[in-house]
């Protein structure tokens, strides 16, 4: 079937398409209500169907007697480790770990916050939660104290599951008193922490609090996985929203477990068997998806790799593990691949290693520029395939689905709607632009499968976040054009979120924990250029008068707070004290044009400024900086 057809009949009768979606996978009950609305009047997918993702994930494939293939293969050259679990094994540790759970009181629709660095144990929880019908909250290794507590509060989780350290470039981070001080800070208080010991670190534990993972998996016994409704939750994951507040982004069992199923093999063509590696973490969706879900319910080999894909050791580490492991196709943000191209820029290293198995290269995290675009076409003679999602939808809204028929690639683009999405470009108020024109880009309800149900414990801001904006769409906070062959091209967020290395991080956020300094009056946070990472907050502040501090103490005070509230990956990279913030007549921040000077382009004086001279200050100071 061409893509057209694919995609005409998932727009033309989704109903029918879902339900031939919904018959791959093994339901324990199978679902005859595809599509019906809850009782929030949102969408449901196969409301009356009952699963368990754990059992779709390990159990029934080794039922169909692929029970010693490799399910997970973990590669860490931080620590120069490396092991390999079959279907058999993995399940083992899943099945061992989901008693610990229910021994620690965790019952159907708790929750377990999981705060792991890139070990198979993370999968080995968020498996295990699946298992018993708990659901977790991964939370990247990278935040700060301060926003685990926040999770924490929002989430309520019985129980955390975390490691005594995680392993970054050069340096050991120890996680336990980043647990210790995020119970300190939240209202809400974990009954237990189960800790898994590295031997880099081993963990002071909290007497009756805090234990020990391997003592209590050692003798534990296997817990088989329950029924759970297609619509209970499977995970809680936060994104950043405008707010300080982020979002905790609901998605279910049933529609999620489809949509992996559907996805692995529509977009990235993988089957049962083959080896798949998501070079990002389980901290992101990108990880909950495709180094966890997707291949394993395609019986598929994932890689969790435990590095960087720069000096881990080397620009070339990325190549080794395609070469090791037969990957057949590798997924992995812009980002990484602009650190390659400038360690490697002719790439010798890729020289090295025999990539004959390696077929695509999948991007998606931020937007892939075209000069990184084709110097990885030209390098590695392998399609490039951009694609474009969100947290909220779990899955890739506009693609290239391979799978289906390989169609072109555009530099630029995100590619072509896949199927069960129908995307538009809308206007501020809602109307359909034509091709070509620059706007909003919406999605008609229903979303398909695997996107989220809503937002924990917060339907309104659900509502209010996606929408209530355009009525019968869902709003994406992305702007861009669909050109003449229908490629979408996304241009970037038309919200105060920016993306850093291929992370979503609220320009709000980063300006309130400045705003919280003492000595600042006001601030403006943006998204400064950056040739690696994409983007890189840089904040412009006001003093107050009568501060006791040297300009460097401030800028350096402000660093750390935001390290410290935040956490290391949003780290500010500069700094500059202003007399003046630009705004409009009505006290608007002109964020845009604040952008345009730092990065150094062409800016148009806004006519609603308040006072031109504030730009040209401005100007003045960044010039001279
Ligand atoms: N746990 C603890 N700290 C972490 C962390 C984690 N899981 N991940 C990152 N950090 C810390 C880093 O140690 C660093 O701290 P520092 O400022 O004290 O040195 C800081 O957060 C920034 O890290 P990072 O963004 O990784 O920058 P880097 O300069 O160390 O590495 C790249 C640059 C390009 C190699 C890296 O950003 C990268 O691999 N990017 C790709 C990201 C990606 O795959 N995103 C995909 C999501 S789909
Ligand atoms: P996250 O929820 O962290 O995955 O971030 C989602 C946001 O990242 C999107 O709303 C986009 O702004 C951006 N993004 C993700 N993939 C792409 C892509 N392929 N091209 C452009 N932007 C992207």
């Amino acid at each position: 079937m061409s893509y057209q057809e694919e995609y005409n009949q998932s727009s033309n009768d989704p109903i029918a398409f879902w339900r031939k979606q919904a018959d791959d996978i093994q339901w324990i009950k199978k679902p005859n209500i595809i599509l019906s609305k809850n009782s929030e009047n949102n969408y449901q997918w196969f409301e009356d169907g009952q699963l368990n993702t754990s059992y779709l994930a390990l159990d029934y494939h080794i039922e169909q007697g692929n029970g010693d293939t490799i399910a997970l293969i973990y590669d860490s050259p931080v620590t120069n480790s490396k092991q390999k679990f079959t279907y058999n094994e993995l399940k083992h540790e899943v099945a061992k770990f989901a008693c610990v759970l229910k021994n620690k009181n965790i019952e159907k629709g708790d929750r377990v916050l999981i705060y792991m660095p890139m070990i198979p144990q993370a999968a080995i929880a968020m498996l295990a939660c699946a298992r018993i019908g708990a659901i977790h909250s991964v939370v990247f290794g990278g935040f700060s104290a301060h926003e685990l507590a926040i999770r924490i509060d929002d989430a309520q989780p019985k129980v955390i599951v975390s490691a005594s350290c995680g392993v970054e470039i050069k340096k050991v981070i120890p996680y336990k008193p980043m647990i210790d001080k995020a119970i300190e800070l939240s209202q809400y208080k974990p009954s237990s922490c189960i800790i898994y010991q590295r031997e880099l670190i081993e963990a002071s534990l909290v007497t009756d609090r805090d234990y020990c993972w391997a003592s209590l998996t050692e003798n534990s016994p296997e817990v088989e996985p329950v029924a759970v409704n297609a619509t209970d939750p499977l995970y809680i994951l936060y994104t950043s929203g405008t707010t300080g507040k982020p979002k905790g982004v609901v998605r279910d069992n049933g529609s999620h477990a489809v949509a992996m199923k559907y996805s692995m093999k529509a977009i990235y063509d993988i089957e049962p068997g083959e080896v798949f590696w998501a070079a990002s973490d389980v901290g992101w969706v990108v990880g909950h998806s495709y180094i966890v879900y997707a291949p394993l319910i395609a019986g598929c080999t994932t890689i969790l790799f435990e590095g960087k894909p720069v000096f881990t050791p080397d620009a070339g580490t990325f190549w080794r593990v395609c070469e090791e492991y037969n990957v057949k196709a590798l997924f992995s943000a812009p980002t990484a691949f602009r650190a390659i191209c400038k360690e490697d820029p002719n790439a010798d290293l890729i020289q090295k290693y025999d990539l004959s198995n390696l077929k695509r290269l999948y991007l998606a995290g931020e937007r892939l520029d075209p000069a990184t675009y084709q110097w990885l076409k030209d390098k590695t003679n392998l399609p490039v395939i951009d694609h474009w999602w969100q947290t909220e939808t779990g899955w890739a809204i506009a693609s290239i689905p391979y799978g289906i028929e390989a169609k072109k690639t555009k530099a630029g683009s995100a590619g072509l709607a896949t199927p069960g999405y129908d995307i538009k470009v809308v206007d501020g108020s809602g109307n359909e632009l034509a091709k070509g024109e620059e706007g909003n880009i919406a999605i008609k309800l229903p979303l398909p499968p695997g996107c989220l149900s809503t937002i924990w414990q917060n339907a309104e801001r659900f509502k209010d976040g996606y929408l209530n904006t355009f009525p019968g769409y869902y709003v994406t906070g992305d702007g861009g054009y669909i050109d003449e062959d229908d490629y979408l091209f996304i241009m970037g967020r038309t919200d105060d979120i920016i993306n850093v290395a291929g992370h979503r991080m609220s320009t709000g956020e980063i300006e309130e924990v400045i705003s919280n300094h003492p000595a600042i009056a006001e601030c403006a946070v943006i998204g400064g250029h950056c040739s690696i990472k994409g983007q890189v907050p840089s904040a412009l502040v006001v003093m107050k008068n009568n501060v006791n501090l040297t300009n460097e103490e401030l800028i350096s005070e402000l660093k750390q707070s935001i390290r410290e509230q935040i956490g290391p990956i949003a780290s500010l990279r500069e700094v500059h004290i202003v007399q003046r913030l630009p705004k409009t007549r009505s006290g608007k921040i002109l964020r845009k044009t604040i952008r345009q000077i730092v990065d150094g382009e062409e800016y148009q004086i806004p006519s609603t400024i308040d006072d031109p001279i504030v730009l040209e200050e401005l100007q003045l100071l960044l010039g001279a900086a």
